[in-house]
């Protein structure tokens, strides 16, 4: 794997509707780890896109009476547009209808083909359009409702398809989980497929007969391939240079293996059981890890259209805008464990940290130094922070902290981390009262306090710039440093982690702008009062 590299993957969402708030918290995630990279001087390449084939995508379609394409380029487009509205820099969008992704699929195919993994075999069984995936009968609610989709029938299928020949597969994935304990995350998700794996593997079929959406099976084009075989090499696909040829190597040429493929809970046999064995036939290296996260309810409750309660990322975002939304998701939710959604939490949280804690301290520092400084840091340098001074304690070490938990995944423990310093410093303005001894004429204490405090905002600032990278760039600005957390080109020359990441780098002297509040005050919703 490139040691300065990281390629990381959101799933290719189904575009059989508009964007869930699953879909966004899985891209919210992505664009945090891809933002953290970036700053570690790390080359990054983050890929998201649609999946857009299969039975479930050509119904809908069919249902609205569009073509599929064109209801396919309506629903891809409203995930650009939510992607914008959420800060999302992505690099790649990959969708599974291009014409380039017809080649590498062929390839492929041909490749796992020519390894004699492919066969042609009945297929009988139950199988759930919306999961896109036939279920064993133990698997059914009352014989007929697929878990997932309780109020979805499962259809009965019996037809001739290709299969791929997992079972083959069977030692070398029970081998890959046992050497690279890491390969699928958290501890949970890789026993639970652990599990599943050691009731051993079954075949899996890589073609449907009767469906026209979708790419032809190229050693007979009356079957179409699998939507699934198709939407993960969506991932390969998406490594290809604009320009360049869509053969497989080109494509595998710069950016393979893919780091780190983020999912949700209910796709993780795909992920972790048949897309690293369809890899190893087709002779290609395996991605590094797979992270499986949690679902999320609303009121405690599962959401769903039928239950009346799903939570529109659109409106959340524009009425909240995406560095509240994205801090919420982030920093209430522990990545990998199930979490819920409510409004009066939403507010809750953000009024305390983002208001009260963080907000304000930037404002009452600022303010002090207008009064006590002439709105300028201090004359100082961190080496002349008396070496008791607990902000500075606590701010050598948070960088490195933050980066560990940054590291694996654990952005809930990052913010608490942050955040315990940003209280500490509130505190510590309250304990030293630097406005009575500003009274006492005592200035040289005045200033090595402002100092330590404005550089703690500033390190909280940075360190929180992955997940509310405009009120980062806001707090920078007004502590007179011009630096903008949404400029990638910029930023990885002008903030470097090792520069940035650590306390006490504030400049002596500098001109500090005019306090203005970062975040305003959210009001609860209504039906709260
Ligand atoms: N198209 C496949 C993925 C192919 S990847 C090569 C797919 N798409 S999806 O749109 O149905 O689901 C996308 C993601 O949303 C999945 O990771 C799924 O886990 C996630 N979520 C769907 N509902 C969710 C919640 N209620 N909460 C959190 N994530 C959820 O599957």
């Amino acid at each position: 794997m490139n040691k300065h590299k990281f390629a990381l993957t959101t799933p290719l969402y189904y575009v059989n509707d508009v964007p869930h708030i699953g879909s966004a918290y899985t891209t919210m995630v992505a664009d945090v780890v891809a933002r953290w990279q970036r700053l570690q001087g790390q080359e990054v390449l983050l890929i998201t896109g649609t999946d857009e084939h299969g039975q479930k995508i050509q119904r809908t379609a069919e249902e609205l009476g569009v073509p599929p394409q064109e209801h396919c380029d309506r629903i891809a487009a409203s995930f650009a547009g939510l992607w914008e509205k959420l800060n999302i820099q992505y690099d790649r969008f990959s969708r599974t209808t291009a014409p380039r992704h017809e080649a590498i699929v062929k390839e492929f195919f041909q490749r796992v083909w020519d390894r004699g993994d492919i066969y042609l075999d009945r297929q009988k069984g139950w199988y759930c359009v919306a999961c896109e995936e036939f279920k064993e009968k133990r698997e059914l609610i009352d014989q007929t409702y697929c878990q997932l989709h309780p109020n979805k029938q499962v259809e009965w299928r019996d037809e001739e398809n290709y299969f791929f020949r997992l079972s083959k597969y069977q030692q070398d994935l029970e081998q890959l989980y046992q050497e690279r304990p890491d390969f699928i995350q958290p501890e949970s998700r890789r026993n639970e497929v652990l599990n599943f794996v050691k009731q051993g593997l079954q075949d899996f079929s890589i073609s449907r007969l009767n469906l026209n959406w979708g790419f032809p099976v190229p050693t007979n084009p009356k079957h179409t391939i699998y939507v699934w075989f198709d939407a993960l090499l969506g991932y390969v696909t998406a490594l290809l240079e604009p320009d360049s040829e869509p053969t497989l190597e080109n494509a595998l040429s710069q950016w393979w293996p893919i780091n780190l493929h983020l999912i949700g809970k209910d796709i993780l046999r795909f992920h972790a059981v048949y897309w690293p064995a369809m890899l190893i036939s087709a002779g290609i290296e395996l991605p590094g890890q797979v992270f499986g996260h949690g679902f999320l309810t609303k009121d405690g409750q599962k959401m769903g259209k039928s239950l009346g309660n799903t939570l529109d990322p659109v409106e959340l975002v524009n009425k909240y805008g995406a560095d509240a939304v994205r801090y919420y998701f982030l920093k209430e939710i522990e990545f990998g464990r199930d979490g819920d959604f409510n409004e009066t939490r939403f507010v809750g949280v953000l009024n305390a940290d983002l208001a009260n804690d963080l907000g304000n301290l930037l404002n009452r520092t600022l303010g002090m130094a207008k009064k006590y400084c002439q709105s300028k840091v201090p004359e100082l340098t961190a080496s002349e922070i008396s070496s008791d001074n607990i902000l500075q304690k606590i701010g050598n070490d948070l960088g490195e902290i933050v980066a560990k938990e940054y590291n694996s995944l654990r952005f809930s423990q990052a913010c608490e981390e942050i955040l315990k310093l940003v209280r500490l410093s509130n505190k510590y303005i309250d304990e030293q009262a630097p406005w009575r001894l500003y009274k006492q004429g005592n200035q040289a204490e005045v200033e090595q306090i402002l100092y330590a405090v404005l550089e703690s905002v500033r390190l909280a600032a940075y360190l929180l710039s992955p997940i509310i990278p405009n009120l980062s760039t806001d707090i920078y600005q007004q502590l007179g440093l011009g630096i903008d957390f949404n400029n990638q080109t910029l930023l990885q020359h002008q903030a470097p982690f090792n520069h940035h990441g650590k306390w006490g780098i504030l400049p002596a002297s500098q001109a500090l702008e005019q306090a203005q509040p970062i975040f305003t005050k959210l009001e609860l919703p209504d039906e709260e009062y």
